[in-house]
């Protein structure tokens, strides 16, 4: 072999040991980046965890808090809020009712017509819309006087046979946010939630700033009841099935209410209904407990809320935020690693992740999981190989399972309060007998995160079950409520006239 020959292979040999030497490099990188989004993957399992014994703590805490609110003013973070609501709708209603529904992220109306049998509710005209937007920083007339429009072009496509046409139109005002009631047509708001921000409205009576709304366009309706959607949810729960005594929203906000013994509730000491009982609007969603699984993503997005501070609980388990959560994991992988490719400017938008995209996630069955590529194509990150999907999907999982499973710890602990869970105070174990006393209890759940997800509502159900064991979960009847809100606040009103 001539010199040059020997040369030219020496030369080959070199460049083909430092392509060899740069392509471990690089596999050796992207294992060490891989391990160290696996890393944070563990990182988050572990931080959400919620073994059956934190549960228990958290319904303990939680039954707890249920006393303190009810036993003083500002005595524990649930304000546990009196409704003036004492009589739930039985099925004996006869009569033609609106309700309009301000939620979080849709408004929604209808009229429901009652025949004075239980099996006579004809919900008639559901309206549902996105609340613009806009709405929910402008000014109380703004959104008050929008309401109002929609209320009127609603009526106006009734029909002149409608039965109520001449009339005064008995309306619901289902107002998902916490108000301080004094009577069960009149409160003000104590605070917004769920991102509104309208500064001004907090202090005033919500039902008379309707009722102005809808005096200005000449409309002949009447407020009859200001009601949170919780309420109107126990009210269709009640009126289908009178072993109701608790309902929960899952939506884009979380809360719940039940039927209390009013002598338990110490705080308004002499309030005498002629039931003996009445509905407290827990406002669950500002729960808080140290036992609460929180991660370094719950605190940032507390941080950096319009409420910081406020509503953790909510912020755990209810729509506007689950889908944060996951995108703030993501972001965070895809700052550590290039797995996500180069880090989209997106993932830093806050709520740009919807519920309803980390839901199509988890519950994609394509082989592929197409709709996860699609949900993150539309975030920016095209081309991730089957595995980063996998890991998204995870995600999901472990957000979404966190949040079903303290749910459901909320539920056991109104249980536990008004005696439910099976517990009757006794520390030890039961006898037969006093499981055969055991009452049948309905919980009445609307909102779209419990509707649509399946899979929270399945990780939900499931930790109920795990908490009050097999034999008391029989006892306890999880029940949906599709628009349950409006049409139970319409089928309070037609209880007052009755
Ligand atoms: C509000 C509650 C409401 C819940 C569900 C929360 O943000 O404070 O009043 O019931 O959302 O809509």
């Amino acid at each position: 072999m001539g010199k040059v020959a020997v040369a030219f292979a020496a030369a080959a040999v070199l460049v083909s040991c430092s392509v060899a030497a740069v392509m471990v490099g690089r596999r050796i990188k992207s294992r060490a980046k891989w391990r160290a989004v696996v890393e944070i993957l563990k990182e988050l399992e572990e931080a959400c965890d919620t073994p059956v014994g934190r549960l228990r703590q958290v319904v303990d805490a939680m039954a707890v808090e249920m006393h303190a609110g009810l036993a003083s003013e500002g005595g524990s973070k649930l304000k546990m809020l009196l409704t003036f609501v004492h009589h739930l709708p039985n099925g004996t209603e006869k009569g033609t009712y609106y309700a309009l529904h301000l939620g979080g992220t849709y408004f929604r109306i209808l009229r429901v017509h009652l025949g004075g049998e239980r099996s006579y509710l004809d919900v008639q005209d559901v309206e549902r819309h996105p609340i613009p937007s806009h709405l929910m920083d402008s000014t109380s007339e703004v959104l008050f006087n929008f309401l109002a429009f929609s209320m009127e072009r609603f009526i106006e496509k009734e029909g002149k046979e409608s039965n109520s046409q001449g009339v005064k139109r008995e309306l619901a005002f289902t107002f998902s946010f916490p108000v301080k009631h004094s009577s069960i047509s009149s409160g003000v708001l104590i605070k917004w939630t769920k991102g509104f921000e309208i500064s001004e409205m907090v202090g005033k009576d919500v039902a008379e700033c309707l009722q102005g709304a809808m005096n200005r366009r000449g409309l002949d309706i009447h407020v009859a009841a200001l009601v949170n959607d919780t309420v109107g949810a126990l009210s269709l729960g009640y009126y289908h099935d009178p072993d109701t005594v608790v309902a929960v929203v899952f939506g884009t906000g979380s809360n719940a209410c039940y039927l209390e013994r009013t002598d338990a509730i110490i705080k308004s000491q002499g309030l005498l209904t002629t039931s003996g009982s009445m509905v407290v609007n827990m406002e669950w969603g500002n729960f808080w407990s140290s036992h609460l699984p929180r991660t370094s993503y719950d605190i940032d997005l507390d941080a950096e809320s319009s409420n910081p501070n406020d509503m953790g609980f909510e912020k755990m388990i209810a729509g506007l935020y689950l889908g944060d959560i996951v995108r703030r994991v993501i972001r965070h992988m895809s700052q550590v690693s290039d797995i996500f490719g180069p880090t989209s400017s997106m993932l830093s938008e806050p709520y740009v992740l919807r519920t309803n995209s980390v839901s199509a996630m988890h519950e994609d069955d394509t082989p592929e999981l197409q709709q996860v590529a699609r949900i993150l194509k539309d975030l920016g990150v095209s081309d991730v190989p089957l595995k980063v999907r996998k890991l998204v999907v995870k995600i999901c999982d472990v957000v979404t399972r966190r949040a079903g499973r303290l749910a459901a710890a909320g539920i056991a602990g109104i249980l536990k309060k008004v005696g439910r869970d099976g517990s009757g105070g006794i520390t030890s174990g039961r006898s037969r007998s006093e499981m055969r006393m055991q009452k049948r209890t309905v919980v009445a759940v609307e909102g779209g995160l419990y509707m649509n997800y399946t899979m929270f509502r399945e990780y939900m159900e499931e930790a109920l079950v795990e908490i009050l064991g097999e034999e008391v979960s029989q006892y306890v009847v999880v029940k949906a409520m599709e628009d349950g809100s409006s049409i139970g606040s319409a089928l309070l009103v037609a209880s007052l006239q009755s």
